[in-house]
């Protein structure tokens, strides 16, 4: 029996089946303590964009650690590295002009958001503004805000009443938001929450139009747009931000894991002017909301380096060519008996759907993905729907394209 307490695990099974120890990993495969090699189907949790094993970022984590590991940040502090980022950041935002807040991660990006959507309302004299929206299969993170932002059943369950006055909209429909947003009073909505792509909640794509319909229901309404770009966000659909791709300026936008492809944890908000200026204002005084780590210098360092790598390779031009290139090769498992569905072709991202049906009939099929794909090589997760998660690294080789793709064929076959 292990001492750690796995996160998003049964633990029974885990003390059951024993743990697997991941120790290397080197561009777009990983290790473990037994020297298998696996293709890291998932970048490990969306995150890592560059690929494993990238020393030059290491290398700066290190020097920056040898002249500051990090200082506070709160009231007029700051750091050489976190300066460079932010900055950075800020120029390739979706919205001009913008600021940018640290977090040390995804759900505190979000549960920031949260507070700061609110109390802009409060300093907007709209304190009535309250309501959040998210839509169905929406994964905002497991902080206390996002976990009352959920629209995967199961996330939200067995907590009590977490944060009130939360509604949920459909996942595709933008007349539904609408709808919501007239049916609670729109004085009363403070922000819409949206995922460009839903990630966790099983990799769904938009549908055509939607994200620009949803924009307009938030500027018809004065309802703040939040996109949540945690899996988005540096290059995972071809542009620095999904939002850009899809020209929907949000007035805040969540981010986190590719800020620094995972070598440490990070997260941020970047505030529109819209929002950051009410803020900023003389009179408002101080915004009491911030973390021990927002501006950690060292993950600033990283967060640059990785930055760095993704502008030399190229990663988002690539990003353009695997969205492609995964669909054509993932599209053939459709055809499988156990496959339902392939979801694929917008962002580096898809979701291979083992067939409800066949599930239904096979209670235990489920618990067999994940093994007979690590014995194929290839190391990737169940979502929420039953679907098999692609999300590979954007450095994914053309050749890796197709160990991704046979592995998963073969791991099916297995199955089967
Ligand atoms: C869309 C989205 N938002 C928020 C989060 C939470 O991020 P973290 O796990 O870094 O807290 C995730 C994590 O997967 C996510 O996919």
């Amino acid at each position: 029996m292990t001492s750690f307490w796995h996160p998003f695990a049964d633990m029974a099974a885990v003390d059951a089946g024993g743990e697997l120890s991941i120790v290397r990993g080197e561009g777009s495969h990983i290790f473990d303590a037994d020297g298998r090699r696996y293709l890291d189907a998932t970048a490990s949790l969306w995150y890592c964009n560059v690929g494993h094993g990238r020393t030059e970022i290491a290398d700066a984590v290190s020097a920056q650690m040898r002249d500051l590991e990090s200082y506070s940040t709160f009231q007029d502090l700051t750091n050489p590295p976190v300066h460079a980022l932010v900055e950075r950041v800020a120029a390739m935002a979706p919205v001009a002009n913008s600021r940018v807040f640290l977090t040390s991660g995804g759900s505190d990006s979000i549960d920031s958001a949260t507070k700061i959507a609110r109390r802009y309302w409060a300093l907007m004299g709209e304190p009535e503004r309250i309501v959040l929206m998210r839509r169905e299969r929406a994964y905002h993170g497991m902080h206390t805000a996002g976990t009352s932002l959920a629209g995967i059943p199961a996330n939200l369950e067995g907590y009590g009443g977490l944060l009130q006055d939360v509604v949920e909209v459909p996942w595709d429909d933008a007349e539904g938001l609408r709808a919501a947003i007239e049916r609670v009073g729109q004085r009363r909505v403070a922000a819409f929450f949206c995922e460009p792509i839903i990630g966790a909640g099983g990799v769904y794509a938009p549908p055509p139009g939607y994200l620009e319909a949803v924009r307009q229901v938030c500027r018809d309404t004065g309802v703040l747009f939040i996109a949540d770009e945690v899996i988005t966000g540096f290059g995972r659909t071809g542009e620095w931000f999904a939002s850009t791709r899809w020209g929907i300026e949000p007035d805040l936008l969540t981010c986190a894991k590719g800020i620094t492809s995972g070598y440490l944890p990070l997260g941020a908000v970047i505030a529109a002017p819209r929002v950051w200026e009410p803020f900023f204002a003389p009179g408002v005084g101080m915004f009491r909301h911030g973390y021990t780590y927002s501006g950690h210098a060292a993950v600033a360092a990283a967060a640059c380096a990785n930055l760095d790598i993704i502008e030399r390779d190229g990663l988002l031009a690539r990003a353009v060519e695997l969205e492609a290139q995964l669909a054509e090769a993932l599209g053939p498992l459709a055809s499988h008996d156990l496959i339902s569905e392939v979801r694929a072709g917008v962002g580096v991202v898809a979701a291979v759907q083992i067939d409800p049906a066949a599930y239904a009939a096979d209670p235990g099929l489920l618990a067999r993905v994940v093994p007979a794909c690590r014995k194929n090589g290839i190391m990737t997760r169940t979502l929420a729907t039953g679907a098999i998660q692609v999300s590979p690294p954007l450095s994914l080789s053309d050749d890796e394209v197709e160990e991704l793709a046979s592995g998963i064929g073969a791991a099916l076959d297995d199955m089967g």
